[in-house]
């Protein structure tokens, strides 16, 4: 049977109309509207039918908090759930766990985790429309592309990626020794269908020289040492198969302030840090970003390195063998909460629940609970909802459409859960949780605690008084 496209249309491009003005030519195909159901059925190339779940509809709060009122970020709306970790001013939140995970997969973008390292740049309406960006450096073709053209001239695809904080789970560090980071939680995390182009496409119409090695890029946020600016290698760039893209939606909706209206870029597998925001700059260069953000920010120096080494001898920081690449594999516990009473009467079994990710477009492959304090472990069930998007024949998710074949990178968190007797939850004082991905890389029962308490992943623990 000939695989159909049922269209999940809050993703339809019409959308870009609105967001652009009515003089937009059509863009790659459109649909029909999508009801306000929360899921919307397609077919699979052997012509089963699946449901792609899709987010509910965006329900961010329209009005300024009062909290933020006297602060430079006084224009941009926000959800007053999210946990603030470094006071009012700038904004840096997590959700909590239990909202970020009862929400499922897909994270409505007003509780999507932020990083932002200063305020957030005042963009109206018609910045928007006019919105472009540089491609520049080793290129034949130097180039402006608005944004305008990036949607109308490309490929429009859509993406669901889940992006994390470097820091996030850092104030387990910051409970052994204190960094020079704030203390995130496990919910420095989010996942979004985003839309926009593969940056390869963007790159290859500036044709890069021989000698270009990096892409550096640039948002256009005001800080105390210039804008936010990184890079990537250019070879991950260019990959197709790792989807990296510059993405101007977030779950169907433009993408709002704090995430980087109107345009960012989306490194999936990467660490957060290199999915700039505001992009207003594209650099290629045969040398890594200079940017202070990307050399002072986002890496892992050796253990032995102390926040005072670190502040004196810079060369620590120019180092790029410390410079934090793909994600590592974590995985964290959200059902019990640590120090949760769990109720032995209640049932015979209890759920325990939690995530996982890996990197680099790498699975998890398997996740590991103990009851016992490492001495041994038993196997919990996988949920990976990226599978139902990747195998949906729907022109909206960009999966079979590589050149070389079917992609199989994963790009997103996955869902663990395991069903433990009542009568083995009474014996125990805590719940462990660890796992590994494809490649057998395993979650550390050590922590390696670094000046910037960066990418912590030993294993997850939470204690539990287990009561009746
Ligand atoms: N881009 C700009 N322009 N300014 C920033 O402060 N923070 C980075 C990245 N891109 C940042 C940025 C970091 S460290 C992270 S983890 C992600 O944005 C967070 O993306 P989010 O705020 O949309 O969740």
């Amino acid at each position: 049977m000939s695989a159909t496209a049922v269209p999940a249309t809050r993703f339809k491009h019409a959308n870009l109309k609105v967001l652009l003005g009515n003089d937009l030519p059509p863009s790659p195909p459109a649909t029909e509207d999508l009801s306000s159901n929360s899921t919307d059925s397609a077919y699979i190339s052997d012509g089963e039918p699946v449901t792609i779940p899709l987010p509910p509809p965006s329900n961010i709060a329209t009005a300024v908090l009062d909290l933020d009122k006297a602060t430079p970020d006084s224009h941009v709306p926000r959800d007053h759930r999210l946990i603030r970790l470094t006071g009012v001013h700038p904004f840096n939140v997590e959700p909590p766990l239990n909202d970020l995970f009862e929400n499922g997969f897909l994270t409505p973008p007003e509780l999507f985790f932020v990083r932002n390292h200063g305020p957030v740049p005042q963009i109206c309406e018609q910045d928007v429309a006019n919105w472009d960006f540089s491609i520049e450096g080793l290129v034949e073709r130097p180039m402006m592309v608005s944004l305008k053209q990036l949607i109308s001239e490309f490929e429009q695809i859509t993406i669901p990626a889940t992006l994390v904080c470097a820091g996030n789970r850092r104030k387990e560090q910051n409970q052994v020794r204190k960094s020079n980071g704030f203390s995130w939680g496990p919910s420095g995390l989010s996942t979004a269908l985003f839309t926009g182009v593969l940056m390869s496409q963007v790159l290859q119409r500036a044709r890069p020289t021989r000698r270009a090695k990096f892409v550096c890029m640039e948002g256009c946020d005001k800080l105390p040492n210039g804008s936010y600016g990184t890079s990537i290698r250019l070879s991950l760039a260019m990959d197709p198969a790792k989807g990296v893209m510059l993405a101007h939606m977030m779950n169907g909706e433009q993408l709002t302030l704090d995430h980087g209206l109107p345009l960012r870029v989306v490194v999936p597998g990467q660490i957060g840090g290199r999915s700039v925001k505001w992009l207003r700059r594209l650099i290629l260069t045969d040398t890594p970003s200079e940017n202070w953000y990307h050399i002072f920010d986002n890496r892992v120096l050796p253990t032995s390195v102390s926040p005072e080494e670190a502040s004196n001898n810079h060369s620590w920081w120019k180092d790029e063998r410390y410079v934090i690449k793909d994600l590592n594999v974590n995985s964290a516990i959200a059902r019990p909460a640590h120090n949760e009473k769990v109720s032995a009467k209640e049932t015979d079994t209890y759920v325990a629940k939690g995530y996982a990710y890996a990197g680099g477009g790498r699975r998890v492959s398997r996740v590991e609970v103990s009851l016992d304090k490492g001495r041994t472990w038993r196997l919990a069930d996988i949920d990976y909802p990226e599978d139902l998007y990747r195998d949906a024949d729907d022109y909206i998710i960009y999966n079979s459409r590589l050149d070389m074949g079917w992609r199989d990178t994963c790009f997103c968190w996955c869902f663990w859960s395991i069903d433990i007797p009542i009568v083995d939850l009474k014996n125990a004082s805590d719940i462990v949780v660890r796992a590994m991905d494809e490649a057998m890389n395993l979650q550390p029962k050590d922590m390696y605690w670094s000046v910037l308490g960066m990418m912590n992943n030993p294993w997850f623990r939470v204690v539990i008084h287990a009561e009746g």
